[in-house]
């Protein structure tokens, strides 16, 4: 077992980690007390190669591996998660399973611009009464002549004002159950699709979440991917990726956390030494170095899994449950190694510490993660 990075991966984490400091880092804490979606930073994600960093080269993709992508994923997001859920999401659940499903045609007109970040993607499955049980879907898609009518609504989208492009999931035949489910790529300006209220949430707020509604939109038949019924198993191959990106995400918080604590604690003073001279502190230090990378491993692990080819749905979600724990415990933590300053938004740590608490909750909450792992074991 080799655990070296290759020089190219190197230089991968290098780029993703110059970028975070130089271009992430000024304005981090003001985006975040204003909300404000990072519209610049991920422009220039877009030309660095950040927003489809796996689509292969012929459609205007980085031709990457997963663990690139990992790499990219965990320094940006020890600086700026909403800037990395935005990259997470084009990459993971809008322009994979594009490239994967995807017609020649769709991948023409679609992928080619989001993989560029020239456009970006939103993948639209939660809805108001359905969120871990994604069966349940309410919006519907019924078939009239040569497109569909689509009705329903759609909450906590990410890139949701944002996106340019949707890939949304609906019910196409409600009797067939998750076996009637289709997905289908829909274009922001569509008669009949409005851009509902943005949430003010607790954490990456800088991140664009919104609720849609459709009423009466046409969707070009040519639209839907794959054969109808085939969304569901869509969106749950979709999501095992993805939940590896939200994995390196909350990786990348707890380990943000954690060089900011490291920082801090040689500069305090105390007692008359800095505070990392004192035991309690080198402790926490230590347990969190530790369950850093304990995670850091499950990540890269995951993402390798995928790249040889081999089933990863209970990796990426064993990952996801193992990050996104360490991130909660990681982040509160380094808050108490700040003391006072900890608390107050100037030393990133409690922003990080808000960040954290999402990667419990998207792309399936703690409790998805375990049915998907202990399907996986019992299977
Ligand atoms: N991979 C591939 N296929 C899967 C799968 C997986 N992980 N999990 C289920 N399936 C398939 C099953 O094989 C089955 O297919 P067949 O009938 O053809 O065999 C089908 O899906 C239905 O499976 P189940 O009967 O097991 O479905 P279920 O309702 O019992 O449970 C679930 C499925 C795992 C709980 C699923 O509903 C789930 O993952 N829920 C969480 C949804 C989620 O993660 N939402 C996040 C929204 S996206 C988001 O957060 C984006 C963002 O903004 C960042």
């Amino acid at each position: 077992m080799n655990f070296e990075l290759s020089e190219e991966h190197l230089a991968v984490r290098d780029a993703a980690r110059d970028f975070a400091h130089s271009e992430l880092l000024p304005g981090v804490i003001e985006r975040d007390s204003e909300a404000k979606f990072p519209t610049d930073q991920v422009k220039q994600m877009g030309e660095l190669g950040f927003m489809g960093m796996m689509v292969n080269e012929n459609y205007n993709g980085g031709g990457m591996d997963t663990l690139s992508y990992v790499l990219a994923m965990e320094e940006l997001s020890k600086i700026d998660a909403s800037a990395s859920v935005s990259m997470s999401v084009n990459n993971s659940l809008v322009c994979w399973g594009l490239e994967k499903y995807g017609t020649e045609e769709q991948k023409e007109k679609y992928l080619k611009r989001l993989a560029t970040g020239e456009i970006l993607g939103a993948f639209c499955l939660s809805e108001p009464e359905a969120g871990s049980d994604a069966t349940s879907q309410r919006t519907e898609a019924k078939l009239e002549g040569n497109h569909y009518i689509l009705n329903g609504t759609k909450n906590w989208i990410t890139n949701g004002s944002t996106a340019s492009v949707y890939l949304v999931i609906a019910q196409t035949n409600a009797s067939l159950g998750h076996k009637g489910i289709s997905v289908f790529i829909v274009e922001k300006g569509w008669e009949g699709f409005v851009i509902g209220k943005k949430e003010d949430k607790l954490g990456i707020r800088g991140s664009d979440t919104h609720s849609l509604m459709f009423t009466d939109v046409k969707v070009p038949a040519e639209n839907r991917i794959g054969d109808e019924g085939f969304g569901f198993r869509f969106a749950m191959e979709t999501l095992n990726g993805g939940r590896i990106g939200i994995a390196a995400q909350a990786l990348g918080i707890a380990a943000g956390a954690y060089e900011f604590a490291l920082a801090y604690s040689k500069e305090r003073k105390a007692f008359g030494k800095p505070i990392s001279q004192h035991q309690a502190i080198q402790f926490k230090l230590a347990d969190m170095a530790t369950t850093i990378e304990a995670a850091r491993m499950l990540v890269y692990k995951a993402a390798v899994i995928k790249d040889q080819g081999k089933d990863y749905a209970h990796a990426s979600a064993m990952a996801k449950l193992y990050a996104s724990q360490v991130a909660m415990d990681v982040t509160v933590e380094a808050v108490q190694v700040h003391g006072g300053y900890g608390y107050v938004k100037e030393y990133h740590v409690e922003r990080l510490m808000r960040d954290a608490k999402i990667t419990q909750i998207y792309e399936g909450t703690s409790e998805i993660q375990k049915i998907v792992i202990s399907r996986g074991i019992l299977k």
